[in-house]
């Protein structure tokens, strides 16, 4: 007993330092944090987008936050955290970031620039206007990005 529970010890200690992540796994987890956070916002304005005139102060008041995390989303991608690289934690960052990286910034300004549009529409359009941004929002904004640089984590 006296040997064997050291040994133990020692097996635990080597399994738990194997499955340290990576140095990076700060960066990684505050994405998915953030994109969390997108799309929280974007499924209550999905529901807040029918009753646009009680809604107006909230829909714009996650538009704008929307439009400033969208601004966040570049310097969370550093280089060598895609999928290729990092297995834990778990990422669904293509290394098509890295490889098309113009075109990836590119995408996230849109989503800032689609966010904005929405923010200003909420107090004067009608709900088909609202309804056609809204989709600009979220196809476009988020769903081109997805399309070309993300792989679903299941
Ligand atoms: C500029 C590109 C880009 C834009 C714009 C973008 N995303 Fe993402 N999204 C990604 C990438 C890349 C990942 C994978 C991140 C990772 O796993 O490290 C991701 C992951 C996610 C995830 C999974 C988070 C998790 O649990 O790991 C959700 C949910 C998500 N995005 C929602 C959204 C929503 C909603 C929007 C728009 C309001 C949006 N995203 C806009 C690139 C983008």
């Amino acid at each position: 007993m006296k040997l064997f529970l050291p040994i133990i010890f020692v097996a635990s200690f080597a399994a738990t330092a194997l499955a340290v992540s990576h140095p990076d796994s700060a960066v990684i987890n505050k994405r998915r944090q953030l994109m969390k956070e997108l799309a929280a916002h974007a499924k209550a304005i999905g529901r807040l987008i029918d009753r646009p005139n009680e809604s107006a102060a909230e829909i714009q008041r996650r538009a704008l936050a929307m439009r400033l995390l969208a601004k966040e989303i570049p310097a969370l991608f550093k280089p060598g955290t895609g999928l290729d690289a990092v297995s834990s934690p778990r990422t669904g960052a293509k290394s098509a970031i890295w490889e098309r990286w113009e075109t990836f910034e590119a995408a996230a300004r849109r989503l800032a620039i689609e966010s904005d549009r929405l923010r200003r529409l909420a107090t004067n359009a009608g709900k088909t206007q609202l309804r056609l941004q809204f989709s600009a929002t979220t196809m476009g904004g988020c769903g081109d990005c997805h399309k070309t640089f993300r792989k679903k984590l299941d």
